[in-house]
């Protein structure tokens, strides 16, 4: 295991217009749409957490203010739980709340793509490696969350990591496609190449980067020259790819599943997917689903 400088900060970019969910998401962020009880937004602080992240940043714009709000303490209601006596779900929002000073917010003005908001978090990283989570993706992992297995890598390899899995090739031109270039002994892959949104025929692989990161400091600043990509916005993968250059990346085949909660469908089976395996509504849930498609 290499000596590299730990992974203690994540960004979550939380500023987009969720324009797929309206109306749902007029007045409230899509990360707070609810996967069974949880908004999204908690489910990825909870797998940056389990993997030992320690200051969380949320990049947000108009209408998030609710975002932070979930991340504060709520006197009245709190002060109403103990009256009435439900200690068991005033405990459960103790534990969910980030300690103080382990929070940031800053605010990405305009929604000019997600390269554009990870630089507006520069100042508050600074200059050591982090984590990037996209909160419209969840992971359901057997054992290990997929930031906790990528950081294991990242122990062992230093420098960049992207977590990565197979698509059917039809569905590549939605996302960052890598190109892998072998399999070092220890199983290790290196990434030698990227493109995002490839068009038809245009894809090095059917392996796609999912939406976690871990990525060095120097991101940031050939992210503050990076012009207009694909959709017209700044792309993370094209920044990435300029820091290929010089660093190495490496590929994450986590174990587990992931799920596009920014889609409709993907949403969906994400809530099906988490209720079912519930201790408290699972087996109830299985039922009514069986019912339902009987
Ligand atoms: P998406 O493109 O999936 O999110 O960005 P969106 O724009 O909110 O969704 P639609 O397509 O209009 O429905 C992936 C993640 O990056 C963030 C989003 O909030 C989302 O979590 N993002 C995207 C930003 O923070 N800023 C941006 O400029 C773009």
């Amino acid at each position: 295991m290499g000596s590299f400088k730990p992974i203690r900060k994540a960004i979550l970019p939380v500023a987009g217009l969720g324009t797929r969910f309206l109306p749902a998401t007029k007045a409230m962020p899509k990360e707070m749409l609810t996967i069974v009880d949880r908004p999204i937004i908690q489910h990825v602080v909870d797998e940056a957490k389990a993997a030992g992240i320690e200051h969380f940043i949320f990049v947000t714009g108009r209408n998030k203010t609710v975002i932070e709000d979930h991340f504060d303490k709520q006197i009245e209601l709190e002060s109403t739980l103990r009256e009435r006596g439900k200690f068991e779900q005033l405990k459960m929002l103790n534990d969910l709340l980030p300690e103080a000073g382990q929070t940031s917010y800053t605010r990405q003005q305009s929604p000019k793509g997600l390269g554009h908001a990870v630089w507006c978090a520069r100042d508050i990283v600074g200059d050591e490696p982090f984590a990037l989570l996209l909160p419209d993706v969840l992971v359901q992992a057997p054992n290990k969350g997929c930031l906790a297995q990528m950081i294991e890598i990242y122990n062992e390899t230093g420098g960049n990591v992207l977590a990565v899995e197979e698509v059917a090739p039809e569905l590549t031109s939605n996302y960052g496609v890598v190109k892998i270039e072998d399999q070092t002994a220890d199983g290790v892959m290196k990434i030698n190449g990227m493109v995002e949104k490839p068009g038809p025929g245009k894809a090095p692989s059917n392996m796609i980067i999912m939406g976690r990161y871990i990525l060095q400091p120097e991101i940031f600043k050939i992210l503050s020259t990076q012009g207009l990509g694909a959709g017209n916005e700044i792309q993370i993968t094209d920044a990435m790819k300029t820091l290929m250059d010089s660093q190495d990346f490496h590929a994450c085949a986590y174990e587990g599943r992931s799920f596009d909660c920014g889609s409709k469908v993907g949403f969906l089976a994400a809530n099906v997917a988490f209720a079912l395996e519930r201790d408290d509504v699972g087996e109830e849930f299985r039922e009514a689903v069986k019912k339902l498609i009987s």
